[in-house]
């Protein structure tokens, strides 16, 4: 399967960066792997009109885990998918931290996802007080089983907490182990689903280390912050995918 580089905008953007950015996405052609963009909520609808017909696909960042009713300030699957956006981050470390998100609202909000039609992107990773007493394994093991819905049809990114926004990144090697290991407990999990599905990799990810980070094995794509909001970095990295 290709590879994916997705894109988390996260609190960032603006309708005329969204504009130039989509604009330079679009007239990209020639790359070996998928793109995904996930603005924030409030561009979804231009991003996705802007790249409508493009190979470019558009996601959101969260959803609730409700169609629809009385939870103000949040936005359904349904809602993401009629603004023309076919896929979804759910339990970023950023909303599991801010917000309170437990494996248990993730897996609802995957499920809901999946109920409108959308590719869930569920993210797992630990923190470097988990790391430091090696219990990494331990606990990206634990939120996947308890943020994977039975019968998961989606792609998992593994995002190491401390490697978010710090410029710092796992070596190759603890890449290496950890999406093994992550392979291993999604065959677990899911039988066959789970040997084919993307593990993408996040934390740090930019166009000087992409090459590397994505030849691992079992790394099926990455999830980037930062540098998705300039299109050369975003698609320097795309680039680099072989
Ligand atoms: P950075 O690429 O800025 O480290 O962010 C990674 C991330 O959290 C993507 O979801």
């Amino acid at each position: 399967m290709r590879q994916l580089i997705a894109g988390n905008w996260k609190m960032n953007g603006s309708a005329a960066m969204a504009a130039e950015l989509a604009g330079a996405l679009r007239a990209e052609s020639g790359l070996a792997c998928d793109l995904l963009v996930c603005p924030p909520a409030t561009l979804v609808a231009g991003v996705a009109a802007a790249l409508k017909g493009s190979a470019v696909a558009v996601g959101g960042q969260d959803c609730h885990a409700k169609v629809s009713g009385a939870h103000t300030g949040d936005i359904s699957a349904a809602m993401l998918a009629d603004a023309g956006a076919s896929a979804v981050i759910v339990g970023h470390s950023e909303r599991r931290a801010d917000h309170g998100e437990t494996d248990a609202i993730v897996r609802a909000k995957a499920e809901a996802a999946a109920a409108a039609g959308l590719m869930p992107i569920v993210c797992v990773g630990e923190t470097e007080a988990e790391r430091v007493a090696g219990l990494e394994m331990a606990v990206v093991g634990g939120q996947l089983a308890g943020s994977l819905p039975s019968g998961f049809s989606g792609v998992v990114a593994y995002e190491p907490v401390w490697a978010i926004g710090t410029g710092r990144t796992p070596t190759e090697a603890d890449v290496a182990a950890m999406h093994a290991f992550i392979r291993g407990e999604l065959a677990k999990l899911l039988g066959d689903a789970g040997k084919g599905m993307r593990i993408l990799y996040g934390g740090s990810v930019k166009p000087s280390n992409a090459a590397s980070l994505m030849a691992v094995a079992d790394v099926g794509g990455a999830l980037v912050g930062g540098a998705s909001l300039k299109a050369e970095d975003f698609l320097g990295i795309a680039r680099a995918v072989r």
